[in-house]
């Protein structure tokens, strides 16, 4: 991918993370997925984690952004941008996404699709979808 590509992304999830509802863990996390509408056209959805009194009704930021773009109809994902820390603070530590993120990246993203965890727009990791979630299951197991 391109870096100014990849800049812009980071710099969105960044932008994600300032509106983290996080009063429980005081861990903000905000996320950009660059995806393609139905025009063919680059489009990025943003989303942060959203927390809950009742622990598990907990929303990751990488799943806000992928359930905004399938819920509009898009599901053709190039790549996400992850950043992380507590709420307040520039990140310190790289914010991989969660098991259960993986696995809904897996519904709808390919092997190539590219998954960023940033620091700040300079310093970043980039890693292939199949990296993170090696021998997913799918859909392609039940049939
Ligand atoms: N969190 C995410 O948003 N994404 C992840 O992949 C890991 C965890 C959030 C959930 C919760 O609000 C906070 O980080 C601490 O677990």
């Amino acid at each position: 991918m391109e870096r100014e590509v990849i800049e812009n992304l980071i710099q969105d999830s960044l932008e994600a993370r300032k509106n983290s509802y996080c009063p429980y863990s005081g861990y903000a996390v905000g996320a950009a997925l660059l995806a393609f509408d139905n025009d063919n056209n680059r489009i990025v959805y943003k989303g942060c984690n959203i927390e809950n009194a009742s622990y598990g009704a907990t929303n990751c930021a990488e799943r806000t952004a992928v359930f905004k773009a399938v819920s509009e109809g898009v599901t053709r994902f190039e790549a996400i941008a992850i950043t992380g820390g507590p709420k307040g603070e520039e990140p310190r530590d790289y914010a991989f996404p969660c098991g259960v993120c993986r696995q809904v990246m897996a519904e709808f993203c390919g092997k190539d699709f590219t998954v960023i965890v940033a620091l700040s727009k300079d310093v970043y990791k980039v890693y292939k979808f199949s990296e993170l979630l090696p021998e997913a299951f799918g859909a392609a197991n039940m049939e």
